[in-house]
């Protein structure tokens, strides 16, 4: 454990986790997110000061869950469950959970202010209640401290024990009191002091960089995107030469972004950056390759055969950093969800080589890498780019790549950045760039038929790109935008804007 007071949020699945965590750490707690099936023992050699259990609207009859939170309940350290959380919790104590309790709305809850978890608050609390089935029987030792007009036991608490459980959820707003019960939490029953902040985070974290890797030498794959760069940049406070960072320069990136990302390096850090010019290598891989998982294979593959080379030709190494975050993990599968696309980044690579691996940001949400990466003085302009996809302009190339469309594609996506940023929305928009469709159609130019490719431009506006909404860009602006690309892009006579979300749209094209 990276921290000397970590609060494990043990996830049940559910949307919700993510929202606890942060909530900790806002309180000045730093948290960490582990699946349901972390083994008792790694949870009580780790020392957390409290375990907050999630919620998910599962079936309660589900014997194993309920075991194994029996023996978390076991550990002595502090527990608070939420919702699906509070239902094992009963259950595993030999109480007794039933069907047809269905609350779904902010409800009125009657508290009883003596327990510690509602220290300081008045009787009657909003509460956001999301459950199909309720606690029926309480357990031996525990004592109903919450009820709502549907529901005699919203909240319990086993106070020797350090046990609590609520059936609504405080994590989310609609609960009014919520992050103060999660600070009663926090500070009243687990004792922890609440001075945790990310420059705390940022120094732990290179000393425990520096306790991992020792005088062995490390190897970096820099795509220039902000995860792997503050990576790159807090590896390299931790172990200075021993790290050289590779970065290969696939030929799908954005307009001037190969220089950029070098310069930026050159400038700011005193890192081995070796770059590689392997843009003809994939291009020509990429030759007639229209299907967009081919693309990402091919892609992904190439790589690791560029990076390999010239991994080897550095000698021995033994770590790999890579800027895995928190979402990755999920998205990558880590919470069962489906994957849709096959995300390249380096996987693969660590197993081939037989590479350790250092992944210091692995428990952060995107926002709390910016603001390790800032404090690791990283330029803001850096810190603030919006995600770009490890196979570049390859799935914004619809159809065929070939280095005509690529740079038709990447001025097209120049000019529109260029006029979110100018309208002032870089920030308020998440994602946004241009794709150039295999469409082509009739337009005119100056009297004169043009028979050229359409753009299509999109931007969106999401917290976790796993949901997005299509950003309502002010008409002026992409009117600027089109007429600009329709005018300085030869190649391009017509622009449409994608207003459809995701789901069911992604946010890339392919
Ligand atoms: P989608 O298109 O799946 O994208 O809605 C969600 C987020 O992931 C990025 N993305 C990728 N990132 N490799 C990456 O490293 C990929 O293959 C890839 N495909 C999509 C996308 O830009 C968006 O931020």
């Amino acid at each position: 454990m990276i921290q000397n007071e970590t609060v494990l949020v043990l996830d049940f699945g559910g949307q919700h986790n993510q929202l606890i965590a942060r909530r900790v750490r806002e309180a000045g707690v730093y948290s960490v997110v582990l699946p349901n099936n972390t083994p008792l023992e790694e949870i009580r050699s780790a020392g957390y000061k409290g375990i907050i259990l999630t919620g998910d609207p599962q079936k309660i009859n589900d014997d194993e869950s309920w075991q194994y939170v029996r023996g978390i309940s076991e550990l002595g350290v502090p527990v608070l469950s939420i919702c699906y959380g509070a239902q094992l919790l009963a259950r595993s104590g030999g109480g007794r959970v039933e069907s047809e309790g269905q609350e779904y709305l902010p409800t009125l809850a009657s508290i009883e202010n003596g327990s510690r978890l509602f220290k300081g608050l008045d009787e009657n609390q909003q509460c956001r209640m999301s459950h199909d089935e309720y606690i029926s029987i309480i357990p031996d030792g525990f004592k109903a401290v919450a009820t709502t007009p549907n529901c005699s036991c919203a909240a319990m608490e086993d106070e020797a024990r350090l046990l609590y459980a609520v059936q609504f959820h405080p994590e989310v707003m609609h609960t009014e009191n919520g992050v103060k019960m999660l600070n009663n939490f926090l500070f009243e029953i687990c004792g922890c002091r609440g001075d945790w902040e990310m420059s705390s985070f940022v120094q732990a974290s290179v000393e425990n960089i520096c306790g991992q890797i020792g005088g062995k030498r490390v190897l970096c794959a820099l795509s220039g995107g902000v995860d792997s760069s503050v990576a790159a940049v807090m590896v390299a406070k931790a172990v200075g030469s021993q790290l050289t960072c590779i970065f290969v320069d696939h030929g799908l990136l954005r307009k001037d972004e190969g220089d950029m990302v070098e310069k930026m390096f050159a400038e700011n850090f005193d890192i081995n950056f070796i770059r590689v010019n392997a843009q003809k290598r994939f291009l020509d891989r990429l030759a007639g390759v229209t299907d967009p998982e081919r693309k990402r294979k091919i892609i992904g593959e190439e790589f690791i055969r560029v990076f390999e080379e010239e991994a080897n030709k550095l000698g021995e190494i033994d770590y790999l950093v890579q800027g895995t975050i928190y979402p990755d993990i999920i998205e990558s599968g880590g919470d069962k969800s489906a994957v849709i696309k096959s995300h390249h980044n380096v996987g693969g690579l660590p197993e081939r080589m037989n590479l350790k691996l250092c992944e210091p940001l692995r428990d952060l949400f995107k926002d709390e890498v910016r603001r390790a990466g800032l404090e690791l003085g990283l330029p803001e302009d850096m810190v603030w780019r919006q995600p770009f996809p490890g196979p570049g302009l390859a799935v914004r190339c619809i159809g065929a790549i070939t280095v005509e469309r690529l740079d038709i594609l990447r001025y097209a996506d120049a000019i529109f950045r260029e006029e979110i940023e100018n309208a002032g929305l870089g920030r308020d928009i998440n994602q946004f760039f241009a794709i150039i469709t295999d469409m082509r159609s009739v337009g005119v130019t100056e009297n004169v038929r043009t028979y050229d490719y359409t753009i299509a431009l999109r931007a969106v506006k999401t917290t976790d790109f796993m949901t997005a909404e299509w950003a309502r860009v002010p008409l002026d602006v992409l009117a600027k935008a089109s007429n600009r690309i329709v005018s300085e892009v030869k190649g391009v006579n017509r622009i449409v804007y994608d207003i459809t979300s995701k789901p069911p749209a992604t946010i890339e094209w392919e």
